[in-house]
C-alpha cells in the first residue's frame, strides 16, 4: 500500500483540512448544544479520531462559559489522558518494535506465519497496523478469527477503545447469534466458526483484504477446516493476505502446510518462572487451590493470582468458598478481589478482569482455559494450575460425544506457567507431582478434529460444494471412521442421499447455525406443523444451560415454580416452551423472571436467538405455524432430529441409550427425574461423576419406526 492510500485512509472522510474543521465545528455545536453533557454518542466519538480534533474541541470548550462546559473540559482531559496512556501502552508491546518489518513482510509474502509469545500484542495490534497501513482502503475489511467467543468480544472492545471508536463501528465482532458490526466496520474480530459460516454467503471472502487466523495453535475444529479453505482462496485471489498467528513454537508445521510460507518471529519477553510441584497427588484440587490462594495471599509479595479451572461450576464453587473464607479472615488479610472469567459470564462482568487492582489489594482471577493464551491479563505474578481442563471427546464406535474433565498436555502446562512471567519473574504452583508431569501428561493436545463428532462440519462442507472429503486438505486428517460415522448420521437425518449428496433437507439444515440434530428438528417442524414451538425450544436450548436458578434459602419455592412448567409431565422440551411462552405473556417482564426463579439474562438471549432462527425459517421457506397445543406434534418433531438419542428405562431406574445401549441416568435437574417414562429422547449426554442425559422428553417407541424407519427397522 502506498503512502497516498495510507493518508487517504487516515482522513478518508474529509478531503480538505478546512472542510474537516468545519465539520468538527458543526458536530461540536450539535453536541454541546444539547443539554446532555454525557460523553456517549456518535458525534463525540468521531471528534477523537485524531489529536488535532481533540485540541480543537478543547479550545472550543474553553471559549464557552458555564459549569457544564468546565465539567466537559475535565472529562475531555481525562479522556485525552486515557488515550495518550493507551497509545503509550501500545508502543510498549513487544510487537511494536517489529511493526515496520512485519508490514514489509506482509507486503512481500501472501501467506505469513506469525509466532509470538502470548501477550506480545499480536491480536490487538496487527489488525490496527494493517488498518493504518491502508489495507482497509477501498472498502475492504480485515478479519481476525478467535477460537473463543469471549476473546473475540473482549479483544474487539479493547481495540475499539485504543482506536477511540465506538464498539461496532470501525471495530466490531461477530459471534454466533450476535453480530456487533456495521457498514463502517473495517476490523472484524469473529469466532473461527463465524468465518466458516461466511463462506456460505461469500465463497471467496471478497470483502476481506486480510484474513488473520489467530490462535492457530489451539487447533479447534473450525480453525482446522478454515486452514483448508483459506489455503484454497489464496491460490485464486492474489490480492488477499493470509496471516496465521500462533503462540507456540511448532510453527514449522503451519509453514509446511501452507506451502513453506515464511515464519515471522516476534521475540517476546518472558521472565523466569519458578515452578513448584505438589509433593503428593492432590485428592481434591479445589480444596488444594483454595489453600494455595490463601497461603499466597498471606505470605507472598504483591502481585495478582491466576487459577485455572475447568468450567463455570468449578469457578463458582471456588468463588463462593473464597468469599466465605475472606469474610471470616477479613481482619487478618488484605483485600482479595475475586474475578471469574468463563464463556457464559455476562458481558458486563467480563471487563472486570482487566480493571487495575486497587492499591493494597490483590486480584485473583478464576479462569477457564480462556486465560491460557486467548486473553492476557496484566499484573499476574502467580499461577496456580491444577492440571485439568474440559475437553470434548468423541467415541466414533458409539457415536457419542461428551465433555470430559481431562489432564492437560505438557505444552498447555508450560503456557499456563508462562502467564506468570510476563511483566516480571513469576511463580507457578502445579497441583500435581513432577512425576505426573514427566510421565503422565501428553506432549500436545490432540487437535479437536480428531476427537469430535464431524456431522456438523461435513454438512457445512457439503453445503459449500466440497464433496470429496477424503481428499480435503486437512492439516491432520480425522479418523476415517469418524468421517464415515458423520456421513451415516447425516444420511440417517435425511441430509444426504445414498450417493452422499446434499438433499433439500440437508441444504435447509445447513442454513441454521445449530447442531444437525437440532436443525433437523426445526426442518421437520414443517411437516408436523409446529415450527413456532420448535423454534422456541431450539432457542431455549441454545441460550445456555442456566434457565432456572435455585437459591439456597428458597430451594422449595424454586423447585415448585419450576415443576409448574412441566405441564403434563411430558418432558423438559415442552417445559422450556412453557417457560418462554409464559415469559412472553408477561410481556417479557424481568419481574416475572424473579418470581419464577428464571434467569432473565438467559431469557433475553433466548429471545434474540429466536428472532434470528425465525428469520432463517423464512429464508428456507418454512411457514411459521403453531400446533395449537398439540404436544405430540412437537415431540415428534424433536424426535425427528434426536431419534438417535432414544433411551429405554431399566428396572433399576437407569436408561439404556442409543444403539450401543450405554447406561445413563436422567440428570437430577431434569423435571422428568421423578417421572421416568418407559422411553425418552434426550438432548445431550453429560459426563460428570456419572453419565447423565439432560433435557429429556417422553417418547412412544412406535414413533421411532415411523420417523426413522431406515435407522430403527
Ligand atoms: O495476541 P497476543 O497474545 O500477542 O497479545 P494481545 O492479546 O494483543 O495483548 C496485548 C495487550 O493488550 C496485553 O497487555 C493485554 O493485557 C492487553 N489487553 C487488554 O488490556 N484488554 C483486552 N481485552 C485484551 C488485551
Ligand atoms: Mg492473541
Amino acid at each position: 500500500p502506498d503512502k497516498a492510500a495510507r493518508d487517504g485512509n487516515k482522513r478518508s472522510n474529509f478531503s480538505e483540512q478546512e472542510d474537516w474543521e468545519e465539520q468538527q465545528i458543526r458536530k461540536s455545536r450539535l453536541h454541546f448544544g444539547s443539554n446532555d453533557a454525557g460523553l456517549a454518542g456518535d458525534g463525540y466519538e468521531l471528534l477523537f479520531d485524531d489529536d488535532d480534533a481533540v485540541e480543537f474541541v478543547k479550545s472550543a470548550v474553553q471559549m464557552d462559559e458555564g459549569d457544564q462546559m468546565d465539567e466537559l473540559a475535565e472529562a475531555i482531559d481525562a479522556k485525552v489522558t486515557l488515550k495518550r496512556e493507551l497509545q503509550d501502552e501500545r508502543k510498549n508491546l513487544p510487537v511494536y518494535k517489529f511493526k515496520d518489518d512485519l508490514l514489509k513482510a506482509i507486503e512481500e509474502y501472501q501467506v505469513l506465519i506469525i509466532v509470538g509469545e502470548t501477550g506480545s500484542g499480536k491480536t490487538t495490534q496487527i489488525p490496527q497496523y494493517l488498518h493504518e497501513a491502508g489495507y482497509t482502503a477501498k472498502g475492504k475489511k480485515i478479519a481476525c478469527t478467535q477460537p473463543r467467543r469471549v476473546a473475540a468480544m473482549s479483544v474487539a472492545a479493547r481495540v475499539a477503545q485504543e482506536m477511540g471508536v465506538k464498539l461496532g463501528h470501525e471495530v466490531g465482532y461477530s459471534i454466533r447469534f450476535e453480530d456487533c458490526t456495521s457498514e463502517r466496520t473495517v476490523i472484524k474480530y469473529m469466532t473461527d466458526g463465524m468465518l466458516l459460516r461466511e463462506f456460505l454467503g461469500e465463497p471467496d471472502l471478497a470483502s476481506y483484504s486480510v484474513v488473520i487466523v489467530d490462535e492457530a495453535h489451539e487447533r479447534t475444529l473450525s480453525t482446522d477446516i478454515l486452514f483448508g479453505l483459506v489455503k484454497d482462496i489464496v491460490r485464486f485471489r492474489p490480492d488477499v493476505k493470509l496471516l496465521i498467528s500462533s503462540a507456540t513454537l511448532n510453527a514449522v508445521k503451519f509453514s509446511d502446510f501452507f506451502d513453506g510460507a515464511p515464519i515471522f518471529k516476534i521475540p517476546g519477553r518472558r521472565y523466569k518462572v519458578d515452578i513448584y510441584y505438589s509433593v503428593a497427588p492432590e485428592a481434591d484440587y479445589i480444596k488444594a487451590a483454595v489453600v494455595t490462594i490463601l497461603k499466597l495471599h498471606l505470605r507472598e509479595p504483591a502481585g495478582d493470582i491466576l487459577l485455572f479451572l475447568t468450567g463455570q461450576e468449578e469457578i463458582e464453587t471456588v468463588e463462593e468458598i473464597l468469599k466465605e473464607r475472606m469474610r471470616t479472615l477479613a481482619s487478618k488479610m488484605a483485600e482479595l478481589v475475586i474475578c471469574p472469567i468463563y464463556a457464559n459470564l455476562p458481558t458486563e462482568l467480563q471487563s472486570k478482569i482487566f480493571e487495575p487492582t486497587p492499591e493494597g489489594a490483590r486480584k485473583v482471577v478464576l479462569a477457564t482455559n480462556i486465560a491460557e493464551t486467548s486473553l492476557t491479563i496484566d499484573g499476574i505474578k502467580y499461577v496456580i494450575d491444577p492440571g485439568f481442563c474440559k475437553i470434548k471427546s468423541y467415541n466414533p464406535r458409539t457415536g457419542m460425544e461428551s465433555l470430559l474433565r481431562a489432564p492437560i498436555s505438557k505444552a498447555s502446562a508450560d503456557q499456563r506457567a508462562g502467564r506468570s512471567g510476563r511483566t516480571g519473574p513469576g511463580k507457578c504452583y502445579r497441583l500435581f507431582t513432577e512425576y505426573n508431569f514427566r510421565n503422565d501428561l501428553d506432549d500436545d493436545t490432540v487437535p479437536e478434529i480428531q476427537r469430535s463428532n464431524l456431522a456438523n462440519v461435513v454438512l457445512r462442507l457439503k453445503a459449500l460444494g466440497i464433496n470429496d472429503l477424503v481428499n480435503f486438505d486437512f492439516m491432520d486428517p480425522p479418523a476415517s471412521e469418524s468421517l464415515l460415522k458423520a456421513l451415516e448420521e447425516l444420511f440417517a437425518l435425511g441430509a444426504l442421499n445414498g450417493r452422499g449428496e446434499l438433499t433439500k433437507t440437508g441444504r435447509r439444515m445447513a442454513e441454521f447455525p445449530l447442531d444437525p440434530m437440532l436443525s433437523k428438528a426445526i426442518v421437520a417442524s414443517e411437516k408436523y406443523k409446529c415450527s413456532e414451538e420448535v423454534v422456541t425450544i431450539a432457542a431455549m436450548l441454545s441460550a445456555g444451560n442456566a434457565v432456572f436458578y435455585r437459591p439456597k434459602d428458597k430451594q422449595v419455592h424454586a423447585d415448585t415454580a419450576r415443576q409448574a412448567f412441566n405441564v403434563g409431565n411430558v418432558g423438559d422440551h415442552v417445559a422450556l416452551l412453557n417457560v418462554y411462552n409464559a415469559w412472553k405473556e408477561s410481556n417479557y417482564s424481568p419481574q416475572w423472571c424473579r418470581e419464577n426463579f428464571v434467569h432473565s439474562r438467559t431469557m433475553k438471549r433466548a429471545r434474540d436467538v429466536r428472532d434470528q432462527l425465525e428469520a432463517l425459517l423464512e429464508r428456507v421457506e418454512i411457514e411459521p405455524c403453531s400446533s395449537a397445543g398439540d404436544l405430540t406434534a412437537i415431540r415428534k418433531a424433536i424426535t425427528a432430529g434426536y431419534f438417535r438419542n432414544a433411551a429405554r428405562l431399566q428396572k433399576d431406574g437407569s436408561y439404556r441409550a442409543g444403539k450401543c445401549q450405554q447406561k445413563v441416568l436422567v440428570h437430577p435437574n431434569s423435571g422428568m427425574v421423578q417421572v421416568l417414562p418407559p422411553w425418552v429422547v434426550y438432548h445431550e449426554l453429560v459426563q460428570t461423576s456419572k453419565e447423565y442425559i439432560r433435557q429429556v422428553t417422553e417418547l412412544k417407541p412406535e414413533w421411532l419406526v415411523e420417523i426413522a424407519p431406515h435407522y430403527y427397522q
